[in-house]
């Protein structure tokens, strides 16, 4: 007897190993891509296939249920690298108001960027920092899993079509000068001051299995370990608790939270709705 076969199959079937797939990657690896944009975890998973030389998802799965080495492929593709300058500004007004004041308090301090992507969030602290002058007393380290991302933040090359977008998020940000003062537009993009990274430090750290690299006063981690399984999620903030220095404080943003984690009870809300933790104890 034929099986009955339906018009749009192919897309079906696909549909239909994604989530095998995804739910496959969770059981054995504990990261949950489940709640992914699909278009895009699509294409990301079609780069990965002609990346291993396979034709089906199916038999992706395969390879990567056995060889761990192929799963850390995909999750470089899959490290979504979607970022930009003042992204919720209210966060930079909120850290301008309640961050920056404890940093004054030192005369030298450090702030982690963790996953800081290809840089947007990098340029964006630093002008703020730059405009409340505290440029040559906090050092920015800035670190991802992804070195290409970081290479390109070295570079402070933006879209130019952003611009009008960034500069709304700067004056929502509490920003309060001529955005355009701090890029030349060139053929290739909206290119930053350079002096206003100078004193970073980008370098690869991955969050899922490096260990802590210094002492900071403040770490900043925003949209990315909503990509993490809850015992990754612990994990790393295991891993910031230990970077941070008594009373430094922890940047989450509105989507991340150490609520219910291990770790809760040894920081205190500096602002319960950005999600600014400072560390007591
Ligand atoms: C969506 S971007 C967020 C960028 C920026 N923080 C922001 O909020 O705009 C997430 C970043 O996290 C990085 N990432 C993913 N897994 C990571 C890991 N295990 N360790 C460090 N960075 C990671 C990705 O490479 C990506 O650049």
């Amino acid at each position: 007897m034929a099986l009955p076969v339906g018009r749009g199959d192919e897309l079906d079937l696909e549909q239909i190993e994604i989530e095998l797939l995804l739910e496959g990657i969770h059981r054995r690896y504990g990261f949950d891509f489940r709640q992914y944009a699909p278009a895009s975890l699509r294409r990301r998973v079609r780069r990965r296939m002609d990346g291993e030389k396979v034709e089906t998802i199916s038999a992706l799965q395969d390879l990567l249920l056995h060889d761990p080495a192929v799963m850390e492929r995909l999750l470089l593709d899959l490290s979504v690298n979607v970022t930009a300058m003042f992204r919720d500004p209210t966060f930079f007004l909120s850290f301008r108001e309640k961050v920056v004041p404890l940093l004054r308090t030192y005369p030298f301090s450090r702030l982690w960027v963790a996953g800081c992507s290809t840089g947007e969030e990098v340029y964006s602290l630093a002008i703020l920092l730059a405009e409340e002058g505290l440029s040559d007393r906090v050092r920015i380290y800035a670190t991802d899993i992804n070195e290409a991302v970081i290479e390109q933040a070295k570079h402070g090359v933006f879209p130019l079509d952003k611009m009008q977008e960034y500069t709304q998020n700067y004056i929502r940000a509490g920003g309060a000068r001529s955005f355009s003062e701090y890029y030349v537009a060139r053929y290739d993009g909206a290119r930053f001051a350079g002096e206003l990274v100078d004193g970073v430090l980008f370098a690869q750290h991955n969050l899922a299995s490096d260990a802590a690299f210094n002492e900071f006063n403040a770490i900043t981690c925003r949209n990315v370990m909503i990509y993490f399984a809850q015992p990754l999620q612990q994990r790393v903030h295991e891993l910031f608790y230990e970077s941070l220095a008594m009373f430094g404080v922890l940047a989450l943003g509105q989507k991340e939270t150490i609520r219910f984690s291990p770790r809760e009870s040894f920081f205190e809300a500096l602002d319960a709705e950005e999600r600014l933790y400072k560390k007591i104890r």
